[in-house]
């Protein structure tokens, strides 16, 4: 069948919007006809190269919302009319990592950037012939997709679909970044930078775990200006301007979390985060960084780790199971207990999404939606 789809052809590049062909369901997959997808700052990182994929032409887009219209063979747990949402990390439910819980680490994460399909293969082509990459076994800025049952989360039917899909990553991925991650506490004085589509659920998940303070920092004003609305207690332009603030309420010592967040992970920010955190306290680090941009981190100091034993805490998908957070998140939003409609500043169209990058890029936005007609 034809679909209509924002394809990346080289980075550093832009999406554009191209008619592809996409094949029909195979073993263990089925064909979602989309209806909204948000904008995560991951799919930029693939725009200008700091994330790359092993092949191009790509299809992007992993926050995505949809309904099953077809179902391929051999497909348990799904049936046609369900409506489902994306996960960017596939869960096989096999391996040590699903085994245990941990669906967020599959071992199937390892094929994300390689841009096929667990068979090696691909579901999209160029009118061309030529094999189109999917990312994160997903590709969810097209009008219809086929995606594989590990990939896909059933929801219930009754919650708008074109705020549901920011649960596919911002929110599980922020939320779990301060509850799993952070694992704050009541009472305690906690920090998020930068607070877009993923650190405004941090803020959230701070605030419903019982943090005493949130302290949001954002150099962007409108976003330092929302952050109140979810949850923070106050905001700051920079780590440094919050630093006296935080010395203040926690007798010098530092905050209990700092819970990094911000469009793209540098050394420096890792640094200023350390350095930013009590003895025992924990550095949660949720940002990407550029693949291959490694090397001195300023103001981590080894002895300083050791002495002043503080955790350093890398966090996938929010450390959660995609289909347990999921649908518990969306509990919570359907309870009136967490802001997701308040996320989402502005929707486009397919067509506009070169507006939507731009506005993400300029910090517009909490969330841009993309919804299909
Ligand atoms: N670990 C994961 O599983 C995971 C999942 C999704 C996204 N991410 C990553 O999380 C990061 C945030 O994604 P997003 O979609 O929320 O992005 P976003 O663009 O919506 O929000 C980022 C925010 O950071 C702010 N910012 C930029 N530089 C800053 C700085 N130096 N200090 C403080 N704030 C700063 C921006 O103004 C913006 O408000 C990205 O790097 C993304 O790739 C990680
Ligand atoms: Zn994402
Ligand atoms: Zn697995």
């Amino acid at each position: 069948m034809r679909t209509r789809a924002a394809v990346l052809r080289e980075a550093p590049g832009e999406w554009q919007i191209e008619e592809l062909e996409l094949d029909e369901p195979k073993d263990g997959e089925l064909l979602v006809e989309m209806v909204a997808s948000g904008l995560c700052h991951s799919d930029d990182h693939y725009l200008v190269g700091d994330n790359t994929v092993a092949q191009m032409p790509l299809v992007g887009g992993h926050e995505g919302a949809g309904i099953v219209r077809k179902v391929g063979p051999n497909v348990t747990g799904f049936e046609v009319g369900d409506h489902v949402l994306t996960a960017f990390i596939p869960a096989c439910g096999r391996c040590r990592w699903c085994a245990s819980g941990k669906q967020n680490l599959c071992d199937n994460g390892a094929i994300i950037q390689i841009g096929h399909q667990v068979d090696g293969t691909y579901r999209m082509h160029t009118d061309d012939g030529e094999d189109v990459a999917t990312l994160a076994l997903l590709g969810t800025f097209s009008e219809w997709q086929v995606y594989d049952q590990m990939s896909l989360v059933k929801i219930d039917e009754d919650i708008p679909l074109d705020v549901a899909c920011l649960v596919a990553c911002g929110v599980q991925t922020g939320y779990g970044s301060a509850t799993n991650a952070a694992d704050v506490q009541t009472g305690d004085v906690v920090v998020v930078v930068g607070v877009g589509g993923v650190g405004m659920n941090a803020v959230q998940g701070a605030r419903d775990a019982g943090a005493g303070h949130i302290i949001a920092v954002d150099p962007v004003e409108d976003k330092q200006k929302w952050a109140l609305d979810f949850g923070a207690t106050e905001s700051f332009g920079s780590l440094e301007e919050a630093s006296g603030r935080v010395a203040e309420l926690t007798n010098g010592q530092g905050a209990d979390a700092t819970i990094l967040t911000p469009s793209l992970l540098t050394n420096a920010i890792i640094g200023e985060g350390f350095v930013s955190i009590r003895k025992g306290g924990t550095l949660v680090v949720t940002s990407v960084s550029n693949e291959t941009r490694c090397g001195d981190v300023p103001g981590l100091n080894g002895f300083m780790l050791a002495m002043l034993q503080k955790r350093i805490q890398g966090a996938l998908y929010g450390m959660q199971a995609p289909r347990e957070a999921m649908p518990k998140l969306l509990r919570q939003y359907k309870n009136g207990q967490l802001k997701l409609d308040e996320l989402v500043t502005k929707r486009y169209t397919l067509d506009e999404i070169g507006q939507a990058t731009e506005d993400l890029r300029a910090g517009r936005n909490i969330r841009g939606v993309i919804v299909y007609d």
